[in-house]
């Protein structure tokens, strides 16, 4: 029977209920990681929680637990529903109070939820690559702090399923800011080119370890903003997030990306993150 977590307690599935005032559920009032588990350990699950709680501060949200404390919960949560490779949701919301702007007063209890489900890695997607889209990036401007409200994420992705590609690579003008749930890279003459980390984009994990591996192998990460036109000249093209790694993405708005092929420093990198999961799971 599969378990989840609400507020402290691993309950099954089908007895897991949230209330209608859950202000989560009535103002997207919350916050959330992803996390990924590789043979039964969790990877770079500190950074995870780092970024947790720094979107909980944010937000004017104390939850009360530190990182070891979520940790303790998400392997628990793991070990009880027998999960190796999978991934697990957490989030936490400013808790249920009548409907109402403004914080309750006094304070109520945040509520903590966290399910996890099996799957396997995109193998498919890493070896051949996806396409993806272009859209105007319409977002609020605290895209730095993982919150629930995704409403322009998720019109954003679905604007990429209508154009039958996999991503949706997000521009505010003609600066490319990041994916729908990831971050971008044009890849330029052996550099790598990234939005720098501020409140335009998710300051990604996954992104961290890629600089982590560029450091290892020499290979520039150059955080700078570039335009739409830069990255579709670029040789390859990636993004990035917990789910999809390193993905590469060979085709934009129906344009091949350089020769339409996964390139050499994409793959230099899906080396790298193989070796960063061997040494960062625990
Ligand atoms: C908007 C957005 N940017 C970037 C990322 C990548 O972050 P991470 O590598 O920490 O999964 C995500 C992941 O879901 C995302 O939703």
């Amino acid at each position: 029977m599969t378990k989840v977590f609400i507020n402290g307690e691993f309950i099954d599935q089908s007895e897991a209920k949230v209330s209608y005032e859950d202000r989560g559920y009535v103002f997207g009032d919350g916050i959330y990681e992803y996390i990924r588990a590789y043979d039964g350990k969790l990877f770079t699950v500190t950074e995870h929680f780092e970024r947790f709680l720094r979107s909980a501060a944010e937000i004017q949200l104390d939850l009360g637990y530190t990182v070891e404390e979520l940790i303790d919960v998400v392997r628990e949560l793991l070990k009880v529903n027998q999960i190796k490779n999978g991934g697990i949701y957490i989030q936490a919301t400013r808790g249920v109070a009548p409907r109402n702007h403004s914080f309750p007063t006094p304070d109520v209890k945040p509520v903590i939820m966290a399910f996890a489900k099996s799957y396997d890695r995109p193998f498919e997607d890493l070896e051949n690559g996806i396409n993806a889209a272009t859209v105007e990036d319409i977002r609020w401007l605290r895209c730095d702090i993982k919150s629930l409200n995704l409403l322009g994420n998720v019109l954003a992705k679905e604007y990429a399923v209508k154009y039958n590609t996999s991503e949706a690579i997000q521009h505010r003008g003609d600066i490319v800011t990041e994916g729908a749930s990831s971050n971008v890279y044009a890849i330029k003459d052996g550099a790598i080119y990234t939005h720098p980390v501020n409140n335009y984009i998710l300051n990604g994990i996954t992104r961290k370890v890629i600089k982590w591996i560029s450091e290892d192998e020499d290979i520039p990460f150059k955080e700078e903003t570039f335009t739409v036109e830069f990255l579709k000249n670029a040789d390859e093209v990636i993004v990035s997030s917990t789910s999809a790694e390193v993905t590469p993405v060979v085709k934009i708005d129906g344009e091949q990306v350089g020769e339409g092929t996964v390139g050499p420093v994409t793959r230099k990198l899906q080396e790298g993150f193989n070796k960063y999961i061997e040494t960062r799971s625990n």
